[in-house]
């Protein structure tokens, strides 16, 4: 992981694209902590932000999120040349499956999953689910990467009508691998489960450091507690200790 200083090239209400010289390599599901002040100057929001990395293209990094706060707010409204301060990529992020896989994305969590789907290519089926259609991030990326795609959404507004896990049946052989709020994860797990397939989940606790400093995003597994930040985001559906998990 490396500390690098990042300008921006553009930003919208849903997504930022920064020039990071020196960002190292990172797998998918991997993320980075935005510093939104790189002097350190200003209070407010004085802690960094998790991000997935959305994707790559040399030294540019696309990130896509929904603005829910004070820092996903200043994001959306960085000018072109801004500089603010990534500290990654960290965690473990996806391994990838070697046989098919069902890629399941809710909300924020889609965007864990683009260059995962990228990368299986036709090995990979997708289901995105989010309140509504332009709550689908990156929705125009993943249909021009032609996998096989199934839609979900709370107002009816592209595809089902409804939750993403609602209905979803793995397929033999595929393994589950998905990214959003932890009721869905649940879902993914029974799902999982149920069909006798290994589920991989992504979880986006809020963190303060990123890196196992502050002890602030652990989480209860069959094996003790575990940073979200450093043992995940990834881990194992049967890993983790569900009924504990709030
Ligand atoms: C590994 C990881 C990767 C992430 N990747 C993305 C991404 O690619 N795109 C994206 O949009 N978001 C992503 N998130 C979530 C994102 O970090 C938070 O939405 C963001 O930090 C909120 O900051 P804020 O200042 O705008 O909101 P705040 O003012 O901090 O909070 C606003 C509201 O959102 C809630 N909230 C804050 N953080 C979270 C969270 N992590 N989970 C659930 N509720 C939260 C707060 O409780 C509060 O109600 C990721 C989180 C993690 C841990
Ligand atoms: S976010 Fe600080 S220890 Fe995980």
């Amino acid at each position: 992981l490396r500390l690098v200083l990042a300008s921006v090239v553009r930003a919208d209400a849903s997504s930022l694209c920064v020039e990071a010289p020196g960002f190292p390599a990172h797998r998918p599901g991997q993320f980075a902590m935005l510093r939104l002040d790189p002097s350190g100057t200003r209070l407010d929001p004085l802690l960094p932000r998790p991000m997935a990395i959305y994707r790559r293209e040399g030294q540019r990094l696309e990130f896509r999120f929904q603005v829910v706060g004070r820092g996903t707010r200043v994001l959306a409204e960085l000018a072109p040349g801004a500089s603010l301060s990534l500290v990654g990529p960290l965690g473990n992020g996806f391994e990838l499956p070697r046989g098919r896989a069902l890629l399941i994305g809710g909300g924020t969590g889609i965007a864990s999953l683009y260059e995962l789907a990228r990368q299986l290519g036709p090995r990979a089926r997708v289901a995105l689910g989010a309140r509504s259609r332009a709550a689908l991030l990156g929705l125009a990326d993943f249909e021009a990467l032609g996998v096989e795609l199934e839609l979900a959404t709370e107002d009816g507004s592209a595809g089902r009508r409804g939750l993403v896990t609602e209905g979803l049946q793995p397929r033999a052989g595929e393994e589950l691998l998905a990214c959003g709020p932890l009721p869905m994860l649940r879902a993914v797990r029974a799902l999982g489960r149920a069909a006798g397939a290994r589920s991989w989940v992504s979880l986006e606790s809020p963190m303060a450091c990123g890196f196992g400093i502050c002890l602030g995003c652990v989480v209860p597994t069959r094996a003790g507690y575990r940073y979200v930040c450093t043992h995940g985001p990834v881990f194992d559906g049967a890993e983790l200790d569900w009924e504990a998990l709030a």
